[in-house]
């Protein structure tokens, strides 16, 4: 479904972002991309998303190469880039309504959506009247609106405290089990990585290159966060991750 093919980027100032990387991840698969700061994380997703052309190399989605952003592929940052004029349910209809869905279609998508989320109660707020937790889940709330193929993710759960965070991360897991997609998240943190990809994809510091592909098949249990096998699999990541250069 998702094929990095030998991508490198060399930026126009000499800067070597990404080197030679390569990966597929199966369709509806989930991954999880870690790496030392500055070592082309952010780059590879934008690669993937259609905004910034690689060096050499290409990025596949379902075999075509990816030359300009598509609806079927869903961006999400850490910053939600929410509207400030536009209040929750606002938000979260915009992209369905910039694709021409009429007012009843638009609802009946987004209204489960919300409930889905715990935002129901919230559909009428404006996102400063939010919390950082609740805001990032109206980022997902707006991705998911558009239904898309591929979900890439660029640390959107970093900036909320541990808690919110391991909530969303429940989320998560469940939006990925029940819709399927296919999904790649870039993510600083081990546990995060472990509890939701089902591979983990290791990278190096810069320039970026695929140090590891570490399988972690148990990925999605009941309970997995608790288990043996999770911290196990946390080790194993943390021994391959080159920490220093930054
Ligand atoms: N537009 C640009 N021009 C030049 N260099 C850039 C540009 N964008 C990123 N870089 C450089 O490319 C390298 C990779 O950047 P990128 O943002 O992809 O890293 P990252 O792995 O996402 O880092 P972080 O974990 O800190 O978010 C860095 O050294 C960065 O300074
Ligand atoms: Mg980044």
């Amino acid at each position: 479904m998702l094929e990095a093919k030998g991508i490198s980027k060399v930026y126009p100032d000499g800067t070597e972002a990404l080197c030679e990387v390569s990966f597929k991840v199966p369709e509806g698969e989930s991954c999880s991309i870690i790496g030392p700061s500055g070592c082309g994380k952010t780059s590879l997703l934008f690669i993937f998303s259609g905004i910034l052309k690689p060096t050499s190399g290409k990025a596949l989605i379902a075999g075509k190469e990816v030359v300009a952003p598509s609806r079927e592929v869903a961006l999400i940052l850490q910053d939600y880039g929410l509207f400030p004029w536009k209040t929750v349910y606002g938000n979260v209809s915009l992209g369905l309504e910039l694709r021409g869905y009429g007012k009843k279609e638009r609802q009946r998508i987004v209204s489960p959506l919300l409930k889905n989320l715990g935002l129901s109660d919230f559909a009428d707020h404006y996102p400063k009247q939010l919390s950082g937790g609740m805001k990032q889940r109206v980022g997902f709330a707006r991705a998911l609106a558009l239904n898309p193929d591929v979900l890439l993710m660029d640390e959107p759960l970093s900036s909320l405290d541990a808690l919110t965070r391991e909530k969303l991360q429940n989320s998560l897991l469940s939006l990925w089990k029940n819709n399927r997609m296919t999904m790649l998240l870039v993510t600083h943190n081990i546990e995060e990585a472990v509890f939701l990809g089902r591979e983990i994809i290791v990278l190096s510091s810069r320039p970026g290159r695929v140090v590891i592909v570490v399988e972690n098949n148990k990925v999605g249990e009941v309970d997995y966060r608790t288990t043996e096998d999770f911290f196990d699999k946390c080790r194993e990541v943390r021994s391959s991750i080159e920490y220093g250069a930054t």
